[in-house]
């Protein structure tokens, strides 16, 4: 009898405002992901979903405020790369991103792009390592946080160019991109989600992709690989998730919602503007994101523990 009133909350599910947070700064990769899914997600729920950006700590503010919220359904988090790499990356996290969590499921992976400020003296991936590595005192990365993907890819970068660069958190790489354009910080490695247009616009001096193959969308920017950086391949993967204890039922449903908002034509097509797409049905479940979650936080733990970078 006691479970009573949890079935019928599931059964009756969505019947309020449901929040979904994004652990980074508004305007950035990640907060452009979450408004387009939330949006197409509503008019399946048939209830709002408001974004809510509690950014900090590379995203582990907004994962803790996530993981402490009620099991209710009704609060949601949407976060990326960063809930494996902090696993490893933060000797103490409030949260253990494998058990305070349920999962709705995948949600995109996208790729990410070295740029640097338009006026940034470099031409190219050769010339901008060459460049790097004589002037490295004097610029500026940017970054948002230890755990955040633009970490990740500055840390790969520096790595593969044994130059350490002086780096500037932000909360997230929307303002982190103003000042990039505004010439307040010389050099980032960010999201398509969030370069794609700026580079089009010739707004920013872009280098190289961590793609496999060179997007449609930015057909004259090389491969990583293609630049000789080798280890510079991979994506940077999202996915939704809802405090430990949510119902089974709400999490297939928020499952079931999700797959409809990949499929829907205006998420589609944004999302090809932005040189990514969603991931197929069969990856918007939260099996999918659990298999994910704990083969990422496997990949990474060597790659970061070689690199010895850690957070408190
Ligand atoms: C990151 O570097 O992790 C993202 O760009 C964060 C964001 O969405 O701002």
């Amino acid at each position: 009898l006691a479970l009573l009133p949890q079935v019928a909350g599931a059964q009756t599910y969505p019947e309020r405002t449901i929040t979904m947070v994004v652990p980074f700064s508004a305007g950035g990769p990640t907060d452009t992901v979450a408004r387009l899914v939330a949006e197409a997600m509503s008019r399946e729920l048939g209830q709002q979903i408001i974004v809510e950006n509690v950014g900090g700590a590379g995203g582990t503010v907004g994962a803790a405020r996530v993981a402490q919220a009620a099991p209710d359904g009704y609060t949601l988090l949407l976060h990326h790369i960063g809930m494996a790499t902090s696993a490893t990356l933060y000797r103490k996290l409030p949260y253990n991103p494998l058990e305070s969590f349920e999962y709705a499921g995948l949600v995109t992976e996208v790729p990410m792009t070295i740029i640097a400020r338009p006026d940034f003296p470099a031409d190219d991936l050769q010339g901008l390592i060459a460049y790097l590595k004589e002037h490295k005192d004097d610029v500026t990365y940017a970054n948002a946080g230890i755990g955040a993907a633009s970490h990740l890819c500055g840390m790969l970068f520096m790595s593969e160019i044994e130059t350490q660069l002086t780096t500037v958190p932000y909360q997230g790489t929307g303002p982190a991109m103003t000042d990039l354009l505004g010439g307040q910080v010389d050099v980032m490695c960010d999201q398509t989600t969030n370069t794609t247009s700026q580079i089009q616009a010739g707004a920013v001096k872009a280098y190289a992709v961590t793609s496999p193959e060179r997007l449609e969308q930015l057909p004259d920017l090389p491969t990583a690989a293609e630049g000789g950086l080798a280890s510079m391949q991979f994506g940077i993967w999202h996915g939704l998730y809802a405090p430990k204890g949510t119902d089974p039922a709400i999490m297939e449903r928020l499952s079931q919602a999700l797959k409809v908002a990949l499929k829907d034509k205006n998420v589609v097509e944004r999302f090809a503007a932005l040189a990514t797409k969603p991931e197929p049905e069969e990856n918007a479940t939260p099996q999918a994101l659990k298999a994910k979650l704990e083969s990422e936080i496997a990949r990474w733990k060597p790659l970061i523990e070689a690199a010895g970078v850690y957070a408190d």
